[in-house]
């Protein structure tokens, strides 16, 4: 079964598979952020994205599984926001995409060398001065919430070595038990690429 089939089932076994709410350390990011054009990819049913465009952001949002994408469209449509969905492998996706001011990669957990090819395309990805903001599952997170594969779990020295040269704001480790029910740490990351990048 693709990964998108095997998504598209695991939205269709219920009415809504996350909160709805944005993820609160997005919230603290974007504070001081000016609204721009934003990417985020793997939205799911679009939490993320529906809160950024709310705050005025130009949305892109991208995701593999169109049950997920409907409804991130049928709320956007009730709100009267735009949001523009791609559905489409976001390795697909990236190797054309054109560049962001603010990418977001929220609970995305590909193995850990499909996730370095990630981060590779994500520094052509994100245009100079923009920011970049991570949150994943903590590798401290293993055996309590999340994927049940170190492999797949992130951490500080990980995000660290693959986007030296970008201006490190946050990079910490948060457990909301209000936003995922749950007290297993998730890294966060919120990352400004300089307008040069080191060679
Ligand atoms: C755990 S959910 C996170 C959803 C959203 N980012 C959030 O935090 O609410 C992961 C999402 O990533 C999507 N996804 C996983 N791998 C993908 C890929 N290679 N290309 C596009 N979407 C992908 C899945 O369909 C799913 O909607």
């Amino acid at each position: 079964m693709s990964g998108a089939t095997a998504w598209n089932q695991r939205y269709r076994e219920s009415d809504r598979l996350w909160i709805p709410d944005a993820d609160p350390s997005l919230k603290d990011a974007v504070a001081h952020i000016a609204p721009t054009d934003a990417l985020d990819l793997g939205c799911g049913e679009g939490r993320n994205s529906l809160f950024l465009a709310r705050a005025g952001f130009q949305v892109t949002a991208v995701d593999f599984a169109d049950v997920a994408l409907d409804r991130l469209q049928a709320v956007a449509g009730n709100e009267g926001l735009t949001i523009e969905t791609i559905c489409e492998d976001m390795f697909t996706y990236l190797t054309t995409a054109q560049s962001f001011h603010f990418v977001v990669l929220a609970n995305i957990h590909p193995e850990r060398r499909e996730r370095l090819n990630l981060y590779e395309r994500l520094h052509h990805i994100v245009a100079p001065g923009g920011w970049l903001y991570i949150i994943g599952h903590h590798v401290d997170s293993f055996g309590i919430a999340g994927p049940p594969n170190k492999d797949l779990l992130i951490d500080e020295e990980e995000i660290r070595a693959a986007f030296n040269g970008f201006l490190v704001h946050t990079l910490t480790k948060v457990s909301d038990v209000s936003d995922h029910g749950h007290a297993a740490p998730s890294l966060v990351a919120v990352l400004e690429r300089p307008i040069e990048l080191p060679t």
